[in-house]
């Protein structure tokens, strides 16, 4: 039997022989009571890399992105993010919950907002209304199947967003996609945002962590914060040592990830019934609809994973698939036939399931 071949996202990624030796050996100490030497070392190298003056590990991208609301935000502010973002979209509206903020959105084209949505968004000084206090961005975009934001419109969002007294934050959960897909520095994204938001637990292999970056003062609030969220991690060295090796070797690599997921968007292309959303792919994920005469995208994906190909419904039409770093191109080469068929034979009512995988 062919092995499984996991496309469903690129947080499945385990830990090389090389990053797990790395955090075999790392040297630890307290991170909550003073400081972890490890720690300490990728939180540098992350502020340099994003040119910010400090960055501060925690165990998620969650994690950093509600922190970053947090410290921007007070309890009756409001942000501005895209209507499918993950701050909004994926964390169980934790700004609310958590810090008492409400959220207006803004639907992009896949994922992408021009600086004129905003135009009219920041609400009157009047004690009736929330204070529009925030703009959160991502980049790229993972519902919008990792598109990478126009250079300009991120640079004229934030603009705007700064003269007009709002805070900006970048999720930048695949910022080093972005980096390799448009050749444009992390720092020249990030010089534009306050604070960014960077996973080492995505595209970089490592098996947990994320970073949030901005100036020391920020920062030095944001650890604060991060222990009021029960983030403050001890001997965290041991996975700091993983996110450490992963920003030093497996940047450059992304870019066989993106050649990797222009095999599958051409098998998408060649495939009757599938269409890509949006029909182009910048970087590793691949959003495919599914016309309905073939059945939904929970039954594609049974019928996918029937045949070893395993992918997520993240819609009641749209499949997702993210290509990473413990896929290669030959099992890539392999899932692009096995897209052809399926879609082939449940178009031909070939394949009778009733098996339906949920939706993400
Ligand atoms: C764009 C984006 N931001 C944030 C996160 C959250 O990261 P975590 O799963 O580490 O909480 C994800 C996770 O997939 C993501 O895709």
């Amino acid at each position: 039997m062919d092995c499984l071949i996991d496309l469903r996202s690129d947080t499945v990624t385990k830990p090389t022989p090389r990053m797990r030796a790395a955090m075999a050996d790392a040297e630890v100490g307290d991170d909550v009571i003073d400081v972890d030497p490890t720690v300490d070392r990728l939180q540098r190298m992350t502020a340099e890399i994003l040119g910010k003056e400090a960055a501060l590990f925690m165990p998620s991208g969650t994690m950093t992105n509600q922190v970053a609301v947090r410290l921007h935000c007070r309890p009756g502010d409001e942000l501005l993010c895209e209507t499918g973002s993950h701050v909004y979209h994926y964390e169980q509206g934790g700004f609310a919950q958590l810090s008492g903020i409400v959220a207006r959105t803004i639907d992009g084209q896949f994922g992408v907002l021009q600086p004129e949505q905003f135009l009219g968004q920041i609400r009157p000084d009047n004690e009736h209304l929330v204070r529009t206090q925030l703009v959160c961005l991502e980049n790229t975009h993972n519902r919008g199947a990792g598109r990478v934001q126009p250079y300009d419109a991120v640079a004229g969002t934030c603009r705007w967003a700064h003269e007009n007294g709002l805070r900006c934050h970048l999720d930048g959960a695949r910022l080093f996609n972005a980096v390799v897909a448009s050749g444009i520095s992390a720092d020249r994204w990030a010089v534009h945002f306050d604070t960014v938001s960077v996973c080492f637990s995505k595209g970089l292999g490592a098996p947990i962590g994320s970073a949030l970056a901005g100036n020391r003062d920020l920062i030095q609030t944001a650890r604060r914060h991060r222990k009021l969220f029960g983030g403050g991690m001890r001997q965290a060295g041991i996975i700091a040592a993983g996110a450490l090796h992963a920003l030093q070797h497996h940047r450059a690599r992304l870019a066989e990830d993106h050649e990797n997921a222009q095999i599958l968007a051409a098998a998408v292309g060649r495939s009757e019934g599938l269409a890509l959303r949006p029909p182009v792919v910048d970087t590793n994920i691949v959003i495919f609809e599914v016309d309905p005469s073939l059945g939904t995208a929970g039954q594609m994906a049974a019928a996918l994973k029937s045949r070893n190909v395993w992918m997520l419904a993240i819609d009641r039409q749209l499949v997702r698939a993210v290509t990473h770093l413990d896929v290669s191109t030959e099992q890539t080469r392999r899932a692009a036939e096995v897209i052809v068929q399926v879609a082939s034979d449940l178009a031909a009512g070939r394949v009778h399931s009733n098996a339906d995988e949920p939706t993400y």
